[in-house]
């Protein structure tokens, strides 16, 4: 198979993890940048801290979408609002949606997008996404800005892990055995796009958190 049908495809890294390299056309990446800076002028972005000790995350989030996955003290959770001004999360872009339908195959509509802003010495440790309630759609990863070198295993954290470089424009999805696969980021790769004014890495999660009837 030549590389640009594997693209397309996605590329099989782990058991049901499909990498779309460069799902997104420079044009594309911008356009959406465009759409998450409007999520972040009406959602300010908040720095979450962990549950009980409170320390707080190296990356700053917000979300758009029905739902919004936020965390603090009292523990990680979905939730209609915002946690700071209480106002409901922003509509999803259509673009969001665009790409769930291309790439989540005949999951049920996404209900939450994470965004996650990572500054240059940002990093995200090894989880894995088990706080929704349908575990059976897929959860499908935008990268933009920044190269992120990705780390990911399997299901139970001992397994052995392998670690890939995001860029921007790439789409990974977790899907299948890897739907609860352990993932995390290791580093941003600084100056290495020059997609955000000022640099840093943008990473959007699409996620259905609720079991469709
Ligand atoms: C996440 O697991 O929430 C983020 C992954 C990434 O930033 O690529
Ligand atoms: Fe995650």
């Amino acid at each position: 198979m030549r590389e640009s049908e594997a693209d397309q495809q996605g590329l099989e890294i782990a058991p049901g993890c499909l990498w779309f390299r460069e799902a997104l056309d420079r044009p594309a990446q911008e356009s959406l940048i465009a759409d998450i800076r409007a999520v972040i002028a009406a959602a300010p972005l908040f720095t979450p801290r962990m549950p009980r000790t409170g320390k707080p995350f190296s990356v700053r989030m917000t979300n758009c979408g029905p739902l919004g996955w936020v965390s603090d003290e009292t523990g990680y959770r979905y939730q209609p609002f915002h946690p700071d001004t209480r106002a409901p999360w922003p509509a999803m872009p259509a673009a969001l949606r665009a790409l769930w339908a291309a790439h989540a195959g005949d999951a049920p509509p996404p209900e939450a997008c994470l965004v996650n802003l990572y500054a240059p010495d940002a990093r995200m440790s090894l989880h894995q996404d088990r706080d929704e309630d349908d575990l059976t759609a897929p959860v499908l990863s935008v990268s933009l800005g920044d190269t992120a070198v990705f780390r990911i295993g399997g299901p139970a954290r001992s397994d052995p892990t392998r670690s890939v470089r995001l860029s921007s424009g790439d789409v990974l999805r977790l899907g299948g055995a890897s739907r609860l696969a352990f993932h995390g980021v290791d580093r941003v790769i600084a100056g290495s796009s020059t997609l955000i004014d000022g640099g840093g890495r943008i990473n959007l999660t699409l996620r259905r958190v609720t079991v469709s009837a």
